[in-house]
């Protein structure tokens, strides 16, 4: 039988693993090949519990219970369980009354759901940079982008850190907009003890497989502030026939995985905490920024590079990047890029096809539509010097683990000559952004 069942326990950390030969060259890994593997999401016998009582439901009432459940959960007055993230999106978008040939502000980093759901509403997505140090859509640059045709603004809470929504509600009541959340990263993160999803118009949020609160498979959840955007989505689904229903397996997986979900979230918070910390520690890394008052969830974590801090500011910093991924992947890390070029730079945007025959972006009397990737240096930026720790952060790993992840940073940390070497002996490299878009 094949099981997900981990084998073999990792060795116990070591300060002095710090000064070995890095694996690249032949040194010891600090996480050896064959205690890599990491679980998620974690299935255990309440899940498959909770199915068999499930099954023995009406499965209309179990996606009931559940979305009543996550709603309570999440502090939202309404919700609808959908088929996927991108489905919530767009029913988010039509509930708070996104029309077809509006526009709707987007960051340009995200994943391209984001983008698409806004699509889906027959809408134009205006896409926005992001603030250097958060990553999320930059308010003052929002408020540059706010026309006549704008009708919502839709930040997105990257990684799991919820964006400023202070200051985007103040933009969406000055100029009577409307504020839709994505929160498809940010399952339990809060502002100022408000949970991601509860604070907008509307939100959207996906609950597939790789997100922190996993329903199994594929599923997403719509929440509204208003009485009316809700049914405003209802009255949707009802008169274009569309099926966007979360289907009651998932529901009875989201169940059981909703009890635990404080316990693995905990545990994300303590593991991104003592890796931050590491960080800190050395001159070339440092972890994700939290403003005060912020709850970051950690469905990725991003790690910046500052390689002026070891003199390395002559290179091109996608190539110290690139150098960094070589080496920090031999030692068992799997960081890697998670997007390489800006959303607006994905084929969907560059040749507006959108339906067919162009529509919904035919509504738009635009010329330019602002899909130059220049246009946003801060992600370009961001995309050339940090990398990402996406699955292996998010599963509840054991201490032993993140206390190696630490210290394989540091091993790098200690080896800046051979950054440069690896960096001056070149190869054909393009910045990310010029190679072809990848989904994730
Ligand atoms: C930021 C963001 N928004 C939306 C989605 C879409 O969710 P789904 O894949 O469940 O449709 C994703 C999925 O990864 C995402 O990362």
């Amino acid at each position: 039988m094949k099981t997900d069942f981990i084998r073999k326990p990792l060795h116990l950390p070591s300060e002095d693993w710090i000064q070995d030969q890095l694996a690249f060259q032949g040194g010891p890994s600090v996480i050896p090949e064959d205690v890599r593997k990491t679980n998620f999401p974690i299935i255990t016998k309440e899940d498959v519990i909770q199915m068999f009582v499930s099954i023995q439901q009406n499965g209309e009432d179990v996606v009931e219970e559940f979305k009543e459940a996550y709603r309570n959960y999440v502090g939202a007055n309404y919700a609808i369980a959908t088929a996927s993230g991108t489905s919530s999106l767009h029913l988010a978008l039509v509930g708070v009354g996104v029309q077809p040939g509006d526009e709707v502000i987007v960051p340009a980093f995200t994943f391209i759901a984001t983008a698409q759901a806004v699509v889906a509403a027959k809408a134009i997505p205006i896409f926005v940079d992001i603030d250097p140090i958060t990553y999320c859509l930059d308010p003052a640059k929002a408020e540059l982008a706010i026309t006549s045709k704008t009708k919502a603004i839709m930040p997105v809470h990257v990684h799991g850190l919820p964006a400023d929504l202070s200051a985007l509600r103040q933009l969406t009541d000055k100029y009577s907009l409307r504020l839709v959340e994505d929160a498809s990263h940010a399952h339990s993160a809060s502002i100022h003890g408000k949970l991601a999803g509860s604070i907008g118009d509307g939100a959207g949020q996906s609950l597939m497989a790789d997100k922190n609160f996993p329903v199994g498979g594929e599923g997403g959840i719509a929440f509204f502030k208003e009485k009316e955007d809700y049914n405003r989505a209802l009255a949707f689904l009802d008169s274009s026939g569309i099926d966007y229903s979360m289907s009651w397996i998932a529901a009875a997986f989201g169940l059981s995985q909703l009890d635990r979900l404080p316990y693995y979230d905990a545990i994300r918070a303590r593991n991104a905490a003592y890796l931050t910390n590491a960080l800190s520690e050395t001159k070339l890394f440092s972890g994700p920024y939290v403003p005060e008052g912020y709850k970051h969830s950690y469905n990725m974590y991003r790690v910046k590079l500052h390689p002026e801090r070891h003199g390395l500011q002559d290179l091109e910093d996608f190539r110290i990047k690139d150098a960094v991924q070589q080496l920090i992947n031999s030692e068992g890390v799997y960081a890697r890029e998670w997007q390489n070029v800006p959303i607006p730079g994905h084929l969907p945007f560059q040749n507006r096809k959108g339906f067919g025959k162009g529509y919904p972006f035919t509504l738009s009397d635009r010329t330019d539509f602002g899909y130059d990737v220049a246009l946003f240096p801060e992600t370009l930026k961001m995309l050339r010097n940090s990398l990402t720790i996406c699955r292996e952060l998010r599963t509840p790993i054991e201490f032993e683990r993140i206390q190696a992840y630490a210290l394989a940073f540091k091993k790098i940390d200690a080896n800046p000559h051979i950054i440069r070497e690896l960096v001056e002996r070149g190869g054909d490299l393009k910045a990310p952004y010029e190679r072809d878009a990848r989904l994730g």
